[in-house]
């Protein structure tokens, strides 16, 4: 199997590098011929030769069976290029259009709410991650007027919704609990929401033995901290997604242990880290790595190594409950003892 590996901007090499570390410990416990393409893609390179993505990189990225990211975002680089330029648009190019991010709180870690235990959170967002306000869709009217206007609009489609709902739907069919949550705000936006309703219903209708529930975006938030334990899989789209994915990172012990996978369940997937390039930490060994590491777990489970990919996350679990916090600086090991540790656990 052919990694394309994607170090990027800030600490992303860092905990990439620590990824790797463990998919080799994985790959030599296990059996698995692992065979790695670095690339570098990110703001440095940006900055010293002006290519954001070039259609030989695609076409690179299009030729491996599953992508490993870090990081991007650069101080000197203007907000936009790189994420529109190169993390949307792998995820446009490559049809990546599910982003899963699952939300676990692990025995031993500590969430700021501190009511919350184990057993209260447990679950996965199914983020649509093609459309809605991420379209690039508006236009400014009256620019530097006084009559200016932005309109920036949410693009919803009746077969992008439904393959996202469709792959939530199929995700608790294996769950133990069976439960659907569509995340939405159908008594404002009705036009989006309207139709996110009818498709999910459709949808529900074919799975008699999973149940749905439905919730406003706002009382999600809410029920993220209060009563996590009311979810299992939630739906939503691109942008609610992506906001209430880095409300469940805090609960479930920061950004240093939230991964997530841009899917495309018929070609190649994208694993990543959800937290950003860290710039303060960068180079210091205090950053955390256990997101990027449980984001190489879940690349393996999408490449059908279940039991690799098992063995990783166990590993993983372990590590983070052993560790006095999950934030950078406050480890008590550097990055690479932490990569060490977890390696060493899957090694066996
Ligand atoms: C994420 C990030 C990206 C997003 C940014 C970097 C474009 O916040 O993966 O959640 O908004 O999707
Ligand atoms: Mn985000």
């Amino acid at each position: 199997m052919r990694i394309a590996v994607v170090g990027g901007d800030g600490t992303g090499p860092e905990v990439v590098a620590e990824a790797q570390k463990v998919l080799e410990a994985a790959a030599h416990r296990f059996g698995l011929d692992l065979g790695y393409v670095p690339m570098d893609l990110g703001g440095s390179r940006y900055l010293r030769t002006g290519e954001v993505l070039t259609d030989a990189d695609l076409e690179q990225l299009r030729s491996v069976d599953a992508i490993l990211f870090g990081a991007i975002g650069h101080p000197e680089v203007a907000p936009g290029v790189l994420e529109r330029g190169l993390l949307l648009r792998i995820r446009g190019e490559l049809d990546q259009y599910i982003n899963l991010r699952p939300i676990r709180l692990y025995p031993g870690v500590a969430s700021p709410v501190a009511a919350l235990g184990p057993e209260d959170v447990d679950m996965v967002v199914v983020r649509e991650n093609s459309e809605g306000l991420y379209a690039g869709s508006g236009r400014t009217e009256a620019r530097g007027t006084p009559n200016e206007v932005a309109i920036q609009e949410s693009v919803n489609t009746r077969s992008a919704i439904e393959r996202c709902v469709r792959y939530a739907f199929e995700l608790a069919k294996g769950r133990p609990r069976h439960l659907v949550t569509l995340v939405g705000k159908t008594n404002v936006l009705t036009y989006a929401w309207g139709l996110w309703e009818r498709v999910t219903d459709d949808v529900a209708a074919k799975y008699p033995e999973v149940s749905l529930d439905y919730a406003h975006i706002d009382a999600a938030c809410l029920w993220l901290v209060e009563d996590p334990g009311r979810f299992d899989v939630i739906v939503t789209d691109n942008m609610f997604g992506d906001i209430i994915t880095d409300l469940g990172a805090a609960i479930q012990g920061g950004l240093g242990i939230a991964s997530g996978g841009n899917i495309n369940p018929h070609g190649v997937s994208m694993f990543e880290p959800i937290g950003g390039t860290a710039p303060g930490f960068e180079g210091t060994g205090k950053i955390n790595p256990l997101a990027a590491i449980g984001a190489a777990a879940m690349l393996l489970a999408e490449l059908g190594e279940t039991e690799a990919a098992d063995a990783v996350e166990r590993a993983v679990a372990e590590v983070a409950g052993s560790l006095p916090s999950l934030r950078a600086g406050e480890m008590g090991l550097t990055t690479s003892a932490v990569g060490d540790r977890v390696a060493s656990l899957v090694g066996g």
